[in-house]
């Protein structure tokens, strides 16, 4: 094979994959069309757009500058991809006191209104998308309380004693009592008549963790998930 032949080759070859990988899917996925429930399938009418609250746009670059999407996915993969579906809590809840089980896979529309769709690079630690509504209703009221001393110290929670999920003590501020202790004062260990408060990225981050609640029904046509099992 002439070297002009083997460029051309190898071009044509990675030119082709470049397409199908990564241009094919962008335009693809860069302008979504809204999908509609269909009252035949879905029982209901309307498009599906997934709401959220809180900070997002904020608590999402700070999510980003930290590289947590390093250790923690987004991505309740479909099944044919690997089974993330009968965990109880990644695709959503099991049983969710007023809706069931709404366990689902993730799909792109989830991702709508982020700059960037963190669907991270390696699962470290649990996926997170679905935290917000995992914490919710595992902690209740204390769910803020709680993701604040996770992201400060995760070590510092009884159960988490051997966490790796790593510290980030410069998200919060610690400063010396004065009067009586702030009501945003977290329970961790720190020397007596000082305390320690969330910052403003904390804040935002938190946010942006309790509004991670991709488990909103999705019309038909969407959920490709096959039946859910246990185990
Ligand atoms: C070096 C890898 C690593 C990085 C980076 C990382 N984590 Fe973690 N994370 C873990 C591991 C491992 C766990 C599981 C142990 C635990 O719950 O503490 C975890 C658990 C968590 C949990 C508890 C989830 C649950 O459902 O119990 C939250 C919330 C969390 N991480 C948030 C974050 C945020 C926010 C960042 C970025 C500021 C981050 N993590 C960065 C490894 C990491």
């Amino acid at each position: 094979m002439s070297l002009r032949t083997f460029i051309i080759a190898l071009s044509v070859t990675f030119g082709v994959a470049w397409f199908a990988v990564v241009v094919i899917p962008y335009f693809k996925m860069r302008d979504l069309a809204p999908v509609a429930f269909t009252e035949a399938a879905d029982g209901a009418t309307g498009v599906f757009f997934p709401k959220r609250t809180g900070r997002i746009a904020n608590g999402a670059e700070v999510y980003g500058e930290n590289g947590c999407y390093l250790c923690h996915t987004q991505v309740v993969r479909p099944t044919y991809a690997g089974n993330d579906m009968f965990r109880d809590d990644w695709g959503g809840l099991a049983a969710d006191p007023d809706r069931g089980d709404t366990r689902r896979e993730t799909n792109a529309w989830d991702f709508e209104g982020e700059t960037f769709a963190y669907i991270g690079e390696m699962r470290v630690g649990p996926d997170l998308s679905n935290v917000g509504r995992r914490v919710q209703s595992a902690q209740g009221a204390d769910a803020e309380a709680w993701l604040f001393t996770h992201l400060y110290n995760a070590q510092e929670i009884p159960d988490r004693y051997r966490s790796t999920c790593p510290p980030m003590p410069f998200l919060f501020k610690k400063r010396a009592i004065t009067g009586s202790p702030s009501d945003e004062a977290l329970d961790v260990e720190v020397e007596q008549g000082f305390e320690i408060v969330p910052g403003s990225d904390a804040k935002a981050l938190v946010s942006y963790l309790l509004s991670l609640k991709k488990d909103q029904a999705v019309p038909a046509v969407l959920n490709f998930a096959p039946a859910k099992t246990d185990g």
